[in-house]
């Protein structure tokens, strides 16, 4: 049964971006709706939407003040609940993105624990600080910078948010909390969502005393926490959902914790994310510090976690895009000469790997990074703190600026370029988030009647995987091919064969993997493989070698 999910595709859509209904620059519900056929025509069979639930937006609606209202800036209950229904009649599910790790400081709970309600201020991380409440239990810091503990007053207490401080922790310790959330799911669930994926899932579990615990980043200490496992099982079961498509977004996580997470025996997950891979060009593990990729590394790390997955019964995501992530052809392929090659051959890397693609609004154009040259340009509260910071540490203005148009979020939330005329479509209105100049040239319709474009090759993969069993259920194994430029990788079902090759560089590459005569599936060159030597950013997939 959970096998259903195997040949799916997921198509993320950044709700604030993807498309204004109503010309106030924001994109909303209703045009979401009105772009249904499309991402029908792109023959993905789920959405994931990010929240776009009752929200102050200061993580842009990762921070949920009222998980069962509709914020009214992207629309409206009816709204929601015809966008679920006219999907359906599509054949497309919706996955709705669940932030239960934290709630809003606006949120109602956070509001009565803050008015010193005891009840409610169990449904948080409050503590007691050292030397006489002045300092935090422990010394930590949050993700997007500044420390993890912000005093109350009133309370004289410290509550823990691993992010912004207007995003307080839950206490998952506490079973109420429990059933709250459990609630949650089963509201969305009655209102016919078809699956969800879950914010951060794996930072929910918190040690059980602070103080005394390494400084450091709060993050890494709470990361895979001693009940994560239990807690997962107990949301999942309770409320019905493990026959449903379920995704937890892992940060920092382990190998073993994944396979634990997704192998049906432990009842928990379809599948989780995990980042590793997009950290091969942080210098030092630092997301701020700038490095041209590290092949290598990514070739072991996709090369561990598919064939240990594979062999242990576990089930990832696999993408390279978010709405937490910069533009994947700006960053490990080309947005100049070989910007179609480049962007073909990143797709065709991941929608032959085993596990189930995920495709970010815009990836399937090949949209790139933002290139903004001020600060003025940037929303995002993680690229604003990180700039003051890179400031403080004696990094330059312009530097930091170039830093920031490498990994700000931002790259990957500027709206959606449906044309080339004003505001690419997207709006009537000039939208919340400068777009790229260069939306004139890559957009939906330039690329609609381009039978090459970028945008009709992600058609012909998402189709290959529910064509060939091979593609959605095959084991995998990773080949050498003597050029640390260049991956490939074997799929096998059944005596089915599937090889697929790819070239990371601009360069012509050379390998020692020799590879038998067979069918190329898809290529992002018209005479496809020319073995021995590959051209630029080339890709093949080849059938039955
Ligand atoms: C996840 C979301 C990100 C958000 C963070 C805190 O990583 O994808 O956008 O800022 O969690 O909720
Ligand atoms: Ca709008």
């Amino acid at each position: 049964m959970r096998n259903n999910f195997k040949n799916s595709t997921v198509y993320q859509i950044y709700v604030k971006s993807f498309c204004d209904s109503n010309g106030d620059g924001i994109g909303d519900l209703n045009g979401i709706r009105s772009k249904l056929r499309y991402i029908k025509s792109l023959g993905v069979d789920y959405i994931w939407t990010t929240p776009f639930f009752c929200s102050p937006m200061i993580d842009n609606g990762y921070d949920v003040s009222d998980y069962k209202n509709i914020n009214p800036m992207f629309g409206t209950m009816q709204d929601c609940e015809a966008m679920i229904a006219d999907a359906e009649e599509l054949g497309i599910g919706f996955m709705f993105d669940m932030v239960f790790n934290h709630t809003s400081n606006k949120h109602e709970w956070f509001q009565k624990a803050l008015a010193g309600d005891k009840e409610y201020m169990d449904y948080y991380i409050f503590q007691d600080g050292l030397e006489g409440g002045k300092k935090p239990p422990v010394e930590w810091t949050a993700s997007f910078g500044g420390p993890a503990w912000e005093y109350v007053p009133s309370l004289n207490k410290w509550y823990l948010h691993l992010f912004d401080p207007a995003q307080p922790d839950l206490n998952w310790e506490n079973p109420k909390v429990r059933e709250e959330l459990k609630d949650v799911i089963r509201f969305w669930k009655a209102k016919g969502v078809k699956g969800f994926r879950f914010d951060v899932l794996n930072l929910i579990s918190k040690p059980e005393k602070f103080v005394g615990l390494p400084a450091g980043s709060a993050h890494r200490c709470c990361k895979d926490g001693r009940h994560v496992h239990e807690f997962i099982r107990e949301l999942v079961t309770d409320t019905g959902i493990e026959e449903m498509i379920t995704v937890g977004e892992m940060a920092s996580t382990t190998l073993d914790n994944c396979i634990r997470y997704t192998n049906p025996d432990n009842h928990e997950l379809s599948m989780c994310f995990s980042f590793h891979h997009l950290k091969v060009d942080y210098k030092d593990g630092d997301k701020w510090s700038l490095m041209p990729p590290d092949l290598r590394k990514l070739r072991e790390l996709f090369k561990e976690w598919q064939e240990e997955m594979s062999k242990h019964g576990g089930w990832n995501a696999v993408f390279w895009c978010n709405h937490d992530q910069p533009r994947i052809v700006s960053r490990f392929g080309d947005e100049g000469q070989y910007w179609k090659q480049s962007a073909k051959m990143l797709g065709t890397f991941i929608h032959m790997l085993r596990g189930t693609p995920y495709v970010y609004q815009g990836e399937e154009l090949g949209m790139t990074n933002a290139h903004y040259t001020s600060i003025d340009d940037y929303d995002d509260v993680e690229a604003i703190n990180y700039y003051n910071i890179l400031l403080q540490r004696g990094i330059s203005q312009n530097e930091a600026l170039k830093v920031l148009a490498n990994r700000a979020r931002d790259n990957g939330r500027t709206p959606m370029q449906w044309n080339a005329e004003n505001f690419a479509g997207f709006s009537d209105a000039s939208p919340w988030l400068k777009l790229p100049d260069n939306f004139t040239s890559i957009n939906v319709d330039a690329e609609e009647t381009d039978p090459d474009s970028i945008l009709n090759y992600y058609r012909k993969l998402i189709s290959l995987r529910k064509k060939y069993r091979v593609i959605s259920e095959g084991e995998i194994r990773f080949l050498d091919t003597g050029n640390e430029k260049v991956l490939a990788y074997e799929r096998t079902f059944e005596g089915q064969k599937l090889i697929t090759v790819c070239n990371f560089s601009g360069d012509y590459e050379k390998i020692s993997l020799s590879i038998p005569e067979g069918e190329v599936l898809i290529s992002n060159y018209e005479d496809g493989q020319k073995f021995g030597e590959l051209r630029p950013y080339e890709a093949d997939v080849i059938y039955n070698v």
